[in-house]
C-alpha cells in the first residue's frame, strides 16, 4: 500500500501546508482531492513565504508530480495565475508535471457572482463563505449541469454547455438578485483563452495515480479545509460544500481506497475558525486576542481575522473517529508559549449531562458548554526545539494529554512556520 492522506482535523487553517510540504519528501506524487481556491496554504521555506490556493504545495519540490483531482472545483483564472507565478520563479509547471482531471468541475463568473449575491442577500445566518464560487460550482456538479475541465478539449460542446447553464443562472442573477444578466457570447469570449491554456493540463488522473502505485511510488493526498467544515459531518449549515474527510481521497481523485495506509490528521495546538458558525471554546477575552496576534491568525485566502479558542478534544475525538487517524501532526505549539495556564476542552455539558462526542442535532453546538481541564503553561520560546526532549516538560505533558484524550499518537510537532522548525515525537 502506498497512499497517505494529510487532512485538517478542525475548521481548516491547521497548518496543513507545512505538514504536506514536509511529508512530500516521502512522496512521488501529490494529489488534491476536494475544495478549490477557498483553501490557502502558506509555506515558509528558508524564510521565503509562498501562498498557494489551488496547485498542490508539492510543486515547490522539483521532480514531484502534482495532480488536481476530480473532487476539486477549479477556477481557471486562479489556476493560471498560480502557474504563471510559480513559473516565473523558475519552477517546472509544465503539463508533464502538473495534471488536472478531465472530471474536475470548473468555476466560472456566474458561480462567483451567485456566491457573493447570495451571501449579501442573507441578513442573518450568513455562512461567511470565501466568495470564490465554491458552493455554486458544487451545486452544478450535483445538478449535473456543471462544466468540467474535459470540456475544454471540445470548444463547441463548451459553448453549448455555457449557454445552457447561463439561461438558468441569469434567471437567478437578474430575477432574484437584481443583477445585470451575463451575455453568453461575451462570457465565452472571456472564457475560451483560459480554457485553451488549461486544456494541455487535462489528463486521465485515475490512470496516472494507478500507474504511480504500480511502479511502487508513494502518493500523498493533500486535504483542504477541515473535518468540521465537511458538508455532511461538519457544523452544517456553516460548512463548505465538499467532503473534507480522509475517505474522500479515493472518490475525489479516482484512487482506490485500498491503497491508503496512512492518515495524518493536522491539528493546531489551539482552535481557530473563520466565517460564521458555532465555536464552543471560542475566547472573547485577551487570551483569544493573544492567540490571534501571536499566531498571526488571518485567513490566507480572505485576510479575515480568525476567531480563536482553546483546543477542543470533543471535536478532535470526532475527527479521529471519522478520518481513521494513524498519526497526529500538532502545529503552532510555539503560539502557546508564555501562557501561565492552558485549558483543554475534554467534554461538553449537554442536556444536563456530559458528552465526549459532538451531539448530532443541527446547531447543537450552539447550546453546549465546554468542560475544561487546566494544565500549566511554559515560559520562553520553543521555536528552536528540534527534538522531543528539547521541549519543556509542561509542553510535553500537554501533548501527552492530547494523545490520551484523542486516542491517536502524535507523530510530528511544529514549533514555528519554517520547514526546519519541526520535530518528531518518536
Ligand atoms: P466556502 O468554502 O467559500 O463556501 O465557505 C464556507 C465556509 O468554509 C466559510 O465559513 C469559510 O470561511 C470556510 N472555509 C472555506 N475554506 C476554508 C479554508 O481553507 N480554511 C478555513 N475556512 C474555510
Amino acid at each position: 500500500m502506498s497512499g497517505m492522506v494529510v487532512h485538517g482535523a478542525q475548521w481548516g487553517d491547521e497548518g496543513k501546508g507545512k505538514i504536506v510540504d514536509l511529508l512530500t519528501e516521502q512522496a512521488n506524487m501529490i494529489v488534491r482531492f476536494h475544495g478549490g481556491n477557498n483553501a490557502g496554504h502558506t509555506l515558509v521555506v528558508g524564510g521565503e513565504k509562498t501562498v498557494l490556493h489551488l496547485i498542490p504545495s508539492g510543486i515547490l519540490h522539483p521532480g514531484k508530480r502534482c495532480v488536481i483531482g476530480n473532487g476539486v472545483v477549479l477556477d481557471p483564472e486562479v489556476f493560471l495565475a498560480e502557474v504563471d507565478k510559480l513559473g516565473a520563479t523558475g519552477l517546472d509547471v509544465s503539463p508533464g508535471r502538473l495534471a488536472v482531471s478531465y472530471r474536475t468541475h470548473v468555476i466560472t463568473t456566474y458561480h462567483k457572482l451567485l456566491d457573493q449575491a447570495r451571501e449579501s442577500a442573507l441578513r442573518s445566518g450568513k455562512i461567511g463563505t470565501t466568495g470564490r464560487g465554491i458552493g455554486p460550482a458544487y451545486e452544478d456538479k450535483a445538478a449535473r449541469v456543471g462544466i468540467r475541465a474535459g470540456d475544454f478539449l471540445d470548444e463547441k460542446l463548451l459553448a453549448v454547455k455555457l449557454k445552457r447553464a447561463l439561461a438558468e443562472k441569469n434567471a437567478l442573477l437578474a430575477g432574484l438578485y437584481g443583477m445585470e444578466p451575463l451575455d453568453a457570447s461575451k462570457l465565452l469570449e472571456e472564457f475560451l483563452p483560459l480554457a485553451r491554456r488549461v486544456a494541455p493540463y487535462v489528463t486521465d488522473c485515475p490512470a496516472l495515480i494507478q500507474k504511480a502505485y504500480e511502479s511502487g511510488q508513494r502518493v500523498l493526498f493533500e486535504g483542504a479545509q477541515g473535518t468540521h467544515l465537511d458538508i455532511d459531518h461538519g457544523t452544517y449549515p456553516f460548512v463548505t460544500s465538499s467532503c473534507c474527510l480522509s475517505g474522500n481521497a479515493g472518490p475525489g481523485s479516482g484512487s482506490s481506497p485500498r491503497y491508503l495506509d496512512t492518515v495524518v490528521s493536522v491539528v493546531k495546538a489551539y482552535t481557530t475558525r473563520v466565517g460564521s458558525g458555532p465555536f464552543p471554546t471560542e475566547l472573547g477575552c485577551v487570551i483569544g486576542e493573544h492567540l490571534q496576534s501571536v499566531g498571526a491568525e488571518f485567513g490566507a485566502t480572505t485576510g479575515r481575522k480568525r476567531r480563536c479558542g482553546w483546543l477542543d478534544m470533543v471535536l478532535l475525538r470526532e475527527s479521529v473517529r471519522l478520518n481513521g487517524t494513524t498519526e497526529l501532526a500538532i502545529t503552532k505549539l510555539d503560539v502557546l508559549s508564555g501562557l501561565t495556564e492552558i485549558k483543554i476542552c475534554v467534554a461538553y455539558k449537554h442536556k444536563g449531562g456530559q458528552v465526549l462526542y459532538p451531539p448530532q442535532e443541527e446547531n447543537a453546538l450552539e447550546g453546549v458548554q465546554p468542560v475544561y481541564e487546566t494544565m500549566p503553561g511554559w515560559p520562553g520560546d520553543i521555536g528552536s526545539c528540534r527534538a522531543w526532549g528539547d521541549l519543556p516538560a509542561e509542553a510535553r505533558d500537554y501533548l501527552l494529554r492530547l494523545e490520551e484524550l484523542s486516542g491517536a499518537p502524535i507523530g510530528i510537532v511544529s514549533v514555528g512556520p519554517d520547514r526546519a522548525q519541526t520535530l518528531r515525537k518518536s
